[in-house]
């Protein structure tokens, strides 16, 4: 599909949320790099900020301070309507709690970022028959997400983060609650479709496996990004 990942740049990021009158600083100055194409994992314990940067980096919300570049687009300078672009054709999303939706089947599902990229009809339909397939979810594709395994439903999920080729692909606990198979299943799905597309992945886990599976690896500790480990390739 389409191809080239998206540099991602942040560069004295900061956030904080209002709490008991005054604001809880969750990120104090938060600098990152990301090659196009790279894959990094983002640790760190319940709490420290990695929804809220994933969200950051995906425009779903802006910073306070500092400033979030992905590829050529200064996102906090965006206006809404380019940012919405962007987000349709630039990124692929797993939210931590799956973000399918309950009154779509699961083809209708994988359909929907094709459609919001501007692609419909009879090749965009053959290209999530053949995606569903690859991820044996070809019998479920008139299910509801409901009617699905947490496997099922995570798989699908990462489908449709990649189905319609983004630069970037940010995935909040994609292997949250699955055993130890289906999560090896899940991260060589994510990790094979990104790669056939070049995406830049940054995966916000728990999982030390996850954290093995990335090239590289970070950590969130007192509002601030450390380095955990950087490996060649
Ligand atoms: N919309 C919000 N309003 C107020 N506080 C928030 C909001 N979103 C997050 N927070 C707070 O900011 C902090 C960081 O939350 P965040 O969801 O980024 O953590 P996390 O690292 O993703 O945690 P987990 O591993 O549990 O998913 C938490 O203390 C959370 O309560
Ligand atoms: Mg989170």
């Amino acid at each position: 599909m389409r191809g080239g990942g998206l540099a991602v740049s942040l560069e004295g990021v900061r956030k904080a949320y209002p709490e008991g009158g005054g604001l809880r600083e969750v990120l104090r100055g938060v600098d990152l790099s990301l090659a196009p194409g790279e894959r990094a994992a983002l640790l760190g314990p319940s709490g420290c900020g990695k929804t809220t940067l994933l969200h950051l980096a995906g425009a779903l919300d802006r910073p306070d301070a500092g400033r979030v570049r992905v590829g050529e687009l200064d996102l906090g300078a965006l206006p809404e309507r380019s940012l919405d672009r962007f987000r349709r054709r630039s990124l692929g999303l797993v939210l931590q709690d799956g973000g399918l939706l309950p009154t779509l089947t699961v083809l209708e599902n994988l359909l929907l970022p094709l459609e919001l990229a501007g692609r419909r009809g009879p090749a965009a339909r053959a290209a999530a028959r053949a995606l569903l397939r690859r991820l044996e979810l070809e019998e479920a594709a008139n299910r509801y997400p409901d009617a699905l395994s947490g496997g099922e439903r995570q798989r699908l999920a990462v489908a449709r983060a990649v189905i319609h080729g983004p630069g970037l692909v940010l995935a909040d606990e994609p292997t949250g609650s699955l055993d130890g198979e289906r999560r090896r299943e899940v991260l060589a799905v994510l990790g094979d479709l990104a790669a056939e597309r070049g995406a830049t992945v940054l995966v916000a886990t728990h999982d030390p496996e996850v954290a093995a599976w990335a090239k590289r690896v970070l950590r969130l500790r007192e509002g601030r990004l450390e380095e955990v480990r950087e490996e060649a390739g």
